[in-house]
């Protein structure tokens, strides 16, 4: 996938101090983290392009480099819905009466159904993502994992609530077991103005 006329993606910057049981040493290691699969998103783009250029489409570095693609892209644009869905003084609760709210309802039963099956989707061991999709097709949210940044995204469905679970999103605050306690600090800065934008549309990428 060379694109000729690609743009290089620019790092955005997240005003996410003084959240709640996410510390700003956290955050700010995790900006770096981001930043790179920015960076490393770019360099791909670039490489690919020279060798495209280079006629060395039909070789396994070209096919190789293109493979990482989905890590690179995936962790770049799953940065920046996490950031872009915490906020200092979040947490306030799905209003049961809003369009996600009763989205939830219809899904889950409630939300503290959502909730809870979220963060055990969260809780499950190895590195990656808990995600709540919005099916286009039929109006229903669910929660899925994700492992690493590629493995486990919907084709197709929009992502509501996205929680990064890999160890670096918690463990200058938690103990590696303590992964339950971060997951309560993430929905206690949960941005729902956030979600509830992705969920009617009102943003898609970039969200935040
Ligand atoms: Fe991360």
């Amino acid at each position: 996938m060379a694109l000729l006329t690609q743009t290089p993606y620019k790092q955005r910057t997240f005003d996410l101090h003084g959240l709640t049981g996410i510390s700003d040493q956290t955050l700010e290691v995790h900006f770096g983290l981001y930043g790179g699969y920015v960076k490393n998103t770019n360099l791909l783009n670039e490489q690919l392009v020279e060798l495209s250029g280079q006629g060395q489409t039909a070789t396994p570095t070209y096919a190789e480099l293109t493979r990482r693609l989905g890590f690179e892209y995936n962790g770049m644009v799953l940065h920046e819905w996490y950031f872009g869905n915490l906020t200092r003084g979040g947490g306030g609760g799905i209003a049961t009466s809003s369009a996600l709210g009763r989205a939830i309802g219809e899904s889950f039963g409630d939300i503290d159904t959502w909730r809870k099956d979220f963060a055990a989707i969260g809780s499950m061991r190895g590195v990656g993502w808990a995600v709540t999709y919005l099916d286009p097709a039929t109006g229903r949210l669910s929660n899925h994992w994700i492992t690493l940044h590629e493995d486990g995204n919907i084709a197709g469905f929009k992502p509501v609530v996205v929680m990064d679970v890999w160890e670096h999103a918690f463990l200058l605050d938690y103990k590696p077991a303590e992964r339950p306690k971060y997951i309560e600090a993430f929905l206690a800065n949960l941005d729902v103005d956030a979600a509830e934008g992705r969920f009617t549309g009102a943003a898609d990428r970039p969200v935040g």
